[in-house]
């Protein structure tokens, strides 16, 4: 869900605009556009950077004193020129741009077909444009009160800015679930995001709520409920710097986007999960349905965080379809020239869609006839488009090189597939799926509870902040998250840490311990709980620094540890969704405290698109 920036005033919006998209460009996003109103309605947008559409326009009508801007993150149509915002309607009398998802658009879609509307784009946005397009020709009413009809019936996340042919320096601005911030001048008016593209304009603010709408002129603002009752808006003066707007006021994009997870699991769950109907609605795995339903086995290829992901998607899977799962690193699987049986079913994860080991093995897969599904956060992206088809992470731009939020929404779409198949294949009992189901539906919630205080895991931070080197140890479902813990400190404080198998301790690595070694364990309580306990005994007969991740009320674990984390009581298949949640604020912290750039750590990149 990227940007948008909205002006009417006394300048040429057009340049306003632009420069406000390149302030919201650390969100990340695929294409820009921009609708400007000069006797008429002019719409330039463009798949690419800012700087690709400046390009396109050079040359064009960029007068006019009011516009709308549009940086974009593809949730439904892939970044295409056509799929760019801003849409204009099939009267070609109405321009919007839009943030969010609206998750019916499928169901308005089919409405407006059989009413005769063709649509230019594979869009959501477009729907809705059209659907209030739609309700304003036929109501002959004004585009205010069709925004309010058509709000009344969408499903989904939205910030949508409209401007009409026939109101010129006129933007109407509605919201829910996504961010809307008006900027108030003199004889001006601003929008975005967040503050960022007018704080050198103005610092008086006024952030629109869910379901409130705003009529905004140059030297008017109107803000109502979508009940047509007119609000006061409340104006608010900004005392916040550029640097820290980026950040939604976190010191680290890492850190913000830890924070987010309460809404990003929120986002990949909205739409798809119904736990009261025991319903999942995951459209592109439906599709191949039966072929996994009757594979021999899945293969998941991934490379790093998403590998943790694949290996915990592992015991998932063989829990609830009963099918054998291998795990492969990508680039040893890409160059092991490895048996493939048609009908094989690979999941290939990858938050970026462009990691090339991944890619270029699942190429080679596919070229031996398995069927490639995949569960990728940017749409649109190589590893998507070559996949027979798939689940979006919906985690939104993850700006941090550490994979964090996208590591959580692969874990809830893994259990969602799991789940769906589970449910067809009937190897699970339905009162067990339905336990999981709403125990999933919980986990945002108990997401947001573990990040309700973090004092505890800053203070262990601080502690351990010196080692050498740390051990990370789980069992069943916590094993994959000892290695994305140990993996996550390695990334951002350069200390060197290894994950295990808690039981593997006795063949080998337990010579490692002495007094200054911090052994952090993975412990919550689960059928493998007993045994966590007596690992932890065998750790702290030897001295060593026994650290845990602990149910909430765990007194053994806790009475074992020297430091403890607690997390939320919750079914141990999907406790990797919480227990990860406190080692990536473990590692974060330590980075601070040892001065590391935790946004960009020495070595790495973001997206490895090199062998
Ligand atoms: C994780 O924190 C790392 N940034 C890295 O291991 C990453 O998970 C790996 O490169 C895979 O990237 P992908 O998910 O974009 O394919
Ligand atoms: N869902 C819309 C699209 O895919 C908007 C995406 C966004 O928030 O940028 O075009």
């Amino acid at each position: 869900m990227c940007g948008i920036v909205g002006y009417t005033g006394y300048r040429d919006a057009f340049p306003v605009v632009v420069k406000g998209l390149k302030r919201l460009e650390y969100r990340g996003y695929d294409s820009a556009g921009i609708a400007l109103h000069n006797q008429s309605l002019h719409v330039y947008k463009k798949m690419g950077k800012v700087a690709d559409l400046e390009e396109h326009v050079v040359g064009k009508n960029i007068s006019g004193k009011t516009g709308i801007g549009h940086t974009r993150w593809a949730t439904h149509g892939e970044p295409s020129d056509r799929n760019a915002h801003p849409h204009l309607s099939a009267s070609g009398k109405l321009a919007m741009i839009h943030n969010g998802i609206i998750e019916n658009y499928n169901q308005l879609k089919q409405e407006l077909l059989q009413k005769g509307y063709q649509f230019k784009s594979d869009t959501d946005t477009e729907v809705l444009l059209n659907f209030i397009d739609e309700i304003k020709e036929n109501n002959h009413c004004s585009l205010e009160e069709a925004v309010r009809i058509a709000l009344k019936r969408v499903t989904g996340a939205y910030v949508i800015l409209l401007v009409e042919q026939d109101a010129p320096d006129t933007i109407l601005a509605a919201r829910k679930g996504s961010p809307l911030v008006i900027g108030v001048g003199k004889g001006e008016h601003f929008l975005g995001s967040d503050a960022s593209p007018m704080l050198e304009y103005t610092k008086e603010v006024v952030y629109v709520n869910d379901y409130e709408l705003a009529i905004i002129r140059p030297d008017e603002l109107i803000l109502k409920n979508l009940g047509n009752e007119v609000l006061t808006p409340y104006v608010q003066k900004l005392d916040i710097e550029l640097a820290a707007i980026e950040k939604g006021g976190y010191d680290h994009f890492m850190l913000k986007e830890i924070f987010e997870q309460p809404q990003t699991i929120y986002d990949c769950l909205r739409g798809r999960l119904d736990a009261h109907k025991n319903k999942i609605t995951l459209s592109g795995i439906e599709q191949y349905a039966k072929e996994i339903c009757n594979a021999n086995r899945i293969i998941m290829v991934a490379c790093g965080t998403s590998w943790h992901a694949g290996l915990t998607a592992e015991y998932i899977f063989e829990e609830c379809c009963r099918i054998n799962v291998e795990v492969e690193y990508a680039s040893e699987f890409r160059y092991r020239n490895p048996v493939i049986h048609p009908g094989d079913v690979i999941i290939a994860i990858s938050q970026s869609g462009e990691t090339a080991d991944t890619l270029v093995a699942i190429e080679n897969a596919k070229a031996k006839g398995a069927i490639i599904l995949g569960v990728v956060n940017v749409v649109g992206s190589s590893i998507a488009r070559i996949s027979h088809a798939g689940a979006y992470t919906h985690a939104g731009p993850e700006i941090g090189v550490a994979s964090t939020k996208a590591f959580t929404a692969q874990l809830a779409v893994l259990s969602m597939i799991a789940l769906k198949i589970a449910q067809l294949k009937g190897t699970m009992p339905a009162e067990r799926i339905s336990a999981l189901l709403s125990e999933l539906e919980e986990i945002p919630g108990k997401v947001q509870q573990i990040l309700s205080d973090t004092t505890g895991i800053e203070s262990i931070a601080k502690k351990y902040a010196t080692a050498r080197d740390f051990l990370y140890l789980g069992r069943g479902y916590n094993f994959p998250v000892a290695l994305e813990g140990a993996l996550k400190l390695k990334e951002i404080s350069y200390i060197h840490a290894e994950g295990y198998p808690a039981a593997e301790m006795k063949h080998g690595p337990i010579a490692l311990v002495d007094d200054q070694l911090p052994v952090v364990f993975v412990a919550t309580r689960d059928s493998y709980h007993e045994k966590v306990i007596s690992n932890m005994q065998e750790i702290k007969a030897r001295k060593g620094k026994v650290i845990a991740v602990v149910s909430e009320g765990d007194e053994t674990a806790i009475n074992l540890s020297e430091s403890v984390m607690t997390v939320p009581v919750c079914d141990e298949m999907l406790a990797p969704l919480l227990t990860v949640v406190p080692l990536q604020l473990l590692a974060y912290y330590i980075g601070i405290a040892r001065d590391c750039d935790v946004d960009k750590p020495r070595n790495l990149a973001k997206s490895v698109t090199v062998e």
